[in-house]
């Protein structure tokens, strides 16, 4: 599988785990080649087995308005999912599931490269960061043995609760200014440490002009937006559980 598209037409013909009996399409996952932004959803639902594409359903809507929201639109990001078939009344992938299907979208990482994945919901959350729930790592960009992972609730979870709905919201505003810093970071090494100090080619818009890169990266928290799905403070992260070997949380 030399490219996104053979990946597509491999997925499409696979029959490696049950779900291929269950489906009416696969659903590959689709995007430019060169996207800079990959989401990972969990599996295709109703109306995705239907269309063979992608969140095309109520949670495709949602995040559909949450690219709009940042100035984006889904044909400039790639978005895949964990497996590629449906499961029988959208239950759960089991794990020999997601086992037989991972070497298509560890595929798809390869050849993608993006300077930045989401992961939406726990279980490609868990892909990357096994262990911990959702909860508790959204909201955070970590750096998972060298890819650069960014998790964020389910968006059907927000369609169902309105305070994930907020979380979902808050956690999405933050990706514009992580794909900034991590471009700036990606730039050739005889540029990089120039720009990382003066900011240069860093273009703040004027809310960001007086703040640093850091703020940017870690946005202070308003005092009064005390909801329980916000993300535990960075103290209370930093003890109990450090990140273990090739994992690194950069905030
Ligand atoms: N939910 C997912 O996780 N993936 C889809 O493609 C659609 C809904
Ligand atoms: Fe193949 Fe993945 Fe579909 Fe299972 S879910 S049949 S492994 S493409």
């Amino acid at each position: 599988m030399d490219t996104l598209a053979e990946v597509a037409r491999v997925v499409s013909a696979c029959t490696d785990c049950q779900l291929h009996a269950g489906r009416t399409n696969a659903v590959p996952g689709e995007g430019p080649d060169a996207a800079e932004l990959l989401f990972i959803g969990e599996g295709p639902g109703f109306h995705e087995d239907r269309q063979g594409r992608p969140f095309v359903g109520p949670a495709g809507n949602f995040l559909e308005d949450l690219l709009q929201s940042i100035g984006m639109t889904r044909d400039q990001v790639y978005i895949a999912n964990m497996v590629k078939c449906r499961p029988p009344e959208n239950r759960d992938p089991s794990p020999s599931e997601i086992a037989a299907c991972s070497k298509y979208l560890d595929r798809q990482i390869e050849l993608l490269d993006p300077l930045l994945i989401v992961t939406l919901g726990r279980f490609s959350t868990a892909r990357f960061i096994p262990g911990q729930s959702i909860s508790r790592v959204r909201g955070r960009l970590r750096r998972v043995n060298g890819r650069h992972i960014f998790p964020i609730m389910h968006p059907a979870a927000g369609l169902r609760r309105q305070e994930m709905r907020a979380a979902i919201e808050e956690d999405f505003a933050k990706i514009p200014g992580l794909l900034d810093v991590l471009r700036i970071q990606s730039e050739p090494a005889s540029e990089g440490p120039q720009v990382r100090e003066t900011g240069a080619s860093f273009e703040p818009t004027p809310s960001q002009q007086s703040r640093s890169l850091w703020d940017v990266i870690a946005p202070t928290e308003p005092e009064s937006s005390g909801s329980e799905t916000e993300a535990p403070a960075p103290a209370e992260l930093d003890e109990p559980n450090d990140p273990p070997p090739g994992q690194q949380r950069l905030f």
